[in-house]
């Protein structure tokens, strides 16, 4: 959808957003590449844009002309202005030119163009800046690599599928704000330097001049300060914010990406729930014209039971069968000696040749994912079965396996053991791998959900010491609270995920607002009182202070233009993003900054400059 589109779907006001058509000539143009028809016939026009390609037929030269609204042809006849004709021959792709002529009706018409029906027989031209050659085609599909394309990511914007991204998003943000403005949130703006405090991922850092040998760090995300401004008094809060974290990359991961933050005062979760989800089925509804059902809700044990992890793709089923039990005590030492045995039903794939099956054993057997190897039973016609280990199993207990999702002849088992967390997490990726396999993945196809009762802490092994799942300002359900010193593994957070087609595409809690709970949840931490104090003291001095009950989520903002868009890669939907060594490709930053900038700051010289 463009934007013309968009504003005409939306009824909204031209005045409001200045955009085209220009009512008269105003600046250089009188319109743009994308609007005239055969219903302006006879106008005359001044149309700028870039040269997406010229073609000489000798007596006439054609120059398609392209702005972000679309592409207009210009006719250049040599026979009325051998100059121009001449003129137009010397244009190179992606020169900008101003063409002023009459619209006339075209003898070779394109129906697959808005104006595939007119032409411009162009009387005065300039040419507005000369271009060098581009590094690769400005095309719907470049020749042009990943690298080359983000180096010169200016000309890589100007295509059609990037500009699409690119206004999907601007679309949405609107309709962000529409929806939280019509439910009395405030946009309210928080600051970007600010001091360092544990989100999970690493800070980015920022020396002070002003105060040598100290530091601001970059928000991971504005959580202390939206909920200080629910003590202030502003009980609805939304921002389309910048966030920034020092973590790996990957392809739904930005170094600085963009979250949709929120926060209510005098919430429970029921009141969050509603409004959030309403937000995303609002965004459905205005953008890509859905319907969506109320969004059901799992556990977080089941979600990690079914679906080996806390993100399940929902537009399938294949759960997860747990089937240890049933598998044991037949001499098979492998798995006999077990924690868990479980295993997946692939429908009607019982017909799976030894190199799929292959291929599938390699896949669960990357170190990525590190099973030590695959099961397979097949249910095979006349009510047989085929296995791989049927040297160790009559078809009688085969056949009991076939539990896992009711299987039935045709269909195929496909069994993982070993450690219950490596291994349910090994099932998650070979039913996702499955889904792939199966195309049970549809892009147009959504299934929302809500994660709930996530564990509050998580023990880590490697640092003996629990840490917060979500962060530490998120409340314990209430009648868990007892177990925060004693148990705290048990403590379940009044927590929520909500997740698309596997896509974390936001968290959220109710929060603590008494400063007691707080100070139990740090001291559980394993922050001393002091480092608790001057880490957050503010924030639970303000706690002291008649802080309201209240809760909030954020949306990654980018993984919703992805969803919307249909990639898996937020950097379609980023104008200026970064690779993944965390570099601006284009400005080539990182870069290093000069010795007098460090002296400035204090900073010891690590580096020749
Ligand atoms: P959380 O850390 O879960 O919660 O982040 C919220 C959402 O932000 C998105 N996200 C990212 N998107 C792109 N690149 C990244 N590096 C990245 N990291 C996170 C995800 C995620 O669900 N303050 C809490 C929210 C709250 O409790 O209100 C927070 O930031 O979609």
């Amino acid at each position: 959808m463009n934007i013309l589109q968009y504003l005409n779907v939306h009824n909204l006001s031209f005045a409001k957003f200045v955009v085209l058509p220009f009512p008269k000539k105003i600046m250089l143009r009188t319109h743009t590449c994308g609007e005239l028809t055969i219903r302006d016939t006879g106008k005359n026009v001044t149309l700028c844009g870039w040269v997406q390609g010229t073609r000489d037929l000798g007596g006439m030269t054609f120059v398609d002309l392209r702005d972000r609204y679309g592409i207009t042809q210009l006719l250049f006849n040599m026979d009325v202005n051998p100059a121009l004709c001449e003129r137009a021959r010397t244009f190179g792709r992606e020169f900008v030119v101003s063409a002023t002529g009459k619209v006339t009706v075209r003898s070779n018409k394109n129906p697959k163009m808005v104006t595939g029906d007119i032409e411009i027989e162009v009387e005065e031209l300039e040419i507005l800046n000369a271009s060098k050659t581009p590094p690769f085609t400005v095309e719907e599909q470049s020749d042009g690599g990943d690298d080359l394309r983000m180096k010169f990511r200016f000309i890589d914007l100007r295509r059609t599928p990037v500009q699409k991204n690119i206004i999907l998003r601007h679309c949405l943000a609107q309709e962000v704000r529409n929806y939280f403005n019509k439910n009395n949130f405030l946009e309210i703006e928080t600051p970007f330097l600010i001091k360092s405090t544990p989100e999970g991922a690493r800070d980015f850092i920022v020396p002070s001049r002003m105060n040598p040998g100290q530091f601001y760090a970059l928000p991971q995300s504005p959580q202390i300060f939206k909920q200080l401004l629910m003590v202030s008094g502003y009980d609805r809060y939304y921002q389309i914010v910048r966030c920034f974290r020092d973590e790996d990359l990957r392809a739904d991961r930005q170094p600085e990406f963009t979250q949709i933050d929120c926060e209510m005062s005098f919430v429970t979760r029921e009141d969050t729930l509603f409004m959030f989800e309403g937000m995303m089925k609002h965004l459905f509804r205005t953008i890509k014209n859905i319907e969506l059902p109320d969004f059901p809700r799992i556990n977080y044990d089941e979600a990690m039971a079914y679906y080996g992890t806390d993100k399940p793709d929902l537009r399938f089923g294949m759960k997860i069968e747990d089937i240890t039990e049933l598998v044991k005590g037949k001499g098979f030492k492998i798995l006999d000696e077990a924690e868990f045995i479980g295993g997946i039903c692939a429908t009607g794939c019982s017909e799976y040749s030894r190199k799929q099956l292959d291929e599938l054993t390699e896949y669960v057997k990357r170190p990525q994912i590190g099973a030590g190897g695959l099961i397979y039973v097949k249910f095979t016609p006349g009510d047989t079965v085929k296995s791989s280990v049927d040297k160790f199993y009559s078809a009688d207990d085969l056949k009991r396996w076939g539990k896992i999702d009711n299987a039935k002849e045709g269909d195929l088992l496909l069994i993982l053991a070993g450690k219950k967390v490596k291994t349910l997490k090994a099932l998650s990726e070979l039913r996702l791998e499955m889904g792939r396999r199966l195309n049970l993945m549809d892009r147009e196809k959504f299934s929302p959900l809500w994660v709930i009762n996530f564990p509050l802490f998580e023990w880590d092994e490697e640092t003996q010491r629990w840490y917060a799942v979500h962060h530490p300002f998120t409340a314990p359900n209430p009648e868990d609270a007892h177990f925060i010193e004693g148990d705290p593994g048990r403590v379940r957070a009044n927590a929520y995920d909500m997740v698309i087609n596997g896509i974390e595409l936001g968290g959220g809690s109710i929060r603590i607002h008494s400063r007691n709970m707080q100070e139990r949840i740090f001291r559980r931490l394993g922050f001393s009182e002091t480092e608790a104090q001057e880490k957050f003291g503010f924030l639970m001095k303000a706690f002291e202070f008649g802080a309201p009950p209240h809760g909030g989520i954020a949306f990654g903002f980018d993984r919703i233009c992805a969803l919307f868009g249909g990639s898996d890669s937020i950097r379609d939907f980023i104008a200026f993003p970064k690779n993944n060594a965390a570099r601006d490709m284009m400005t080539d930053a990182p870069a290093q900054v000069t010795h007098d900038q460090l002296k400035e700051l204090s900073l010891e010289i690590t580096h020749p400059c």
